[in-house]
């Protein structure tokens, strides 16, 4: 891949090709926590994948005490929402282009999102939902509460959120699941025996919930 296409796309990222040689698989884009990279998720989308998808994982350009983020926030939990607006467009936008230069599909684009990953994911949902077909989102919260509610009605939606988790209220987890559901998504929710880190369980729940949604 040349360097200099790879860098104009404007996030530093990973594009790793599906090995699928009809070249009709799904792409997960992956969606990292607060302080992540662009290689966390990279194992998890592996066992989430046995169709090979293609891997698009973009490293978050907003540094909060040096720890990349995808999103400004003003203190834990609350979200700079004009950032975050602008960001999630920002975001659509690499996603577009990447497409073009490796050439996947947009019809069959995944996210795959943990904590701030999950939360920009989630933003797309409700500002972008045309880019995305399915959304993996690993204790999300609501990013925003949106004027008008877009219509998910063809969206399929796997949350799974933390029984005790410090950071995510259980009803603010809720609150996400209903405003998902108003808009007509096919949602489903997963509750996990812990906090806010990820649990092999979880991720074993995404991929039998996934093996019947990827299409
Ligand atoms: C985080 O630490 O990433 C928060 O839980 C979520 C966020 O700030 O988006």
């Amino acid at each position: 891949m040349d360097e200099k296409k790879k860098n104009q796309l404007g996030f530093i990222h990973q594009f790793i090709p599906s090995n699928n040689s009809k070249g009709n698989s799904s792409t997960l884009v992956l969606l990292h926590g607060t302080g992540g990279n662009e290689n966390d998720l990279i194992p998890i989308a592996r066992v989430l994948s046995p169709a090979n998808a293609s891997i698009l994982s973009p490293l978050g350009k907003v540094l909060e005490n040096g720890m990349p983020r995808f999103f400004r926030r003003l203190s834990e939990g609350v979200f700079d929402i004009e950032d975050l607006k602008f960001r999630t467009h920002e975001l659509v936008h690499f996603i577009e282009n990447a497409s073009k230069l490796y050439s996947f599909d947009l019809e069959h684009v995944i996210a795959v999102g943990y904590s701030n990953g999950a939360n920009i994911a989630s933003s797309i949902l409700l500002l972008r939902p045309e880019i995305l077909s399915t959304a993996i989102l690993f204790r999300p919260m609501v990013p925003f509460i949106p004027d008008t509610l877009p219509n998910l009605i063809s969206k399929n939606i796997f949350m799974s959120a933390g029984e005790w988790d410090p950071i995510v209220p259980r009803q603010n987890t809720e609150k996400l699941f209903d405003i998902f559901k108003k808009a007509h998504a096919n949602i489903s929710i997963h509750w996990q025996k812990s906090g806010h880190e990820l649990g092999q369980e979880e991720i074993l729940a995404a991929k039998e919930w996934l093996s019947h949604h990827i299409s």
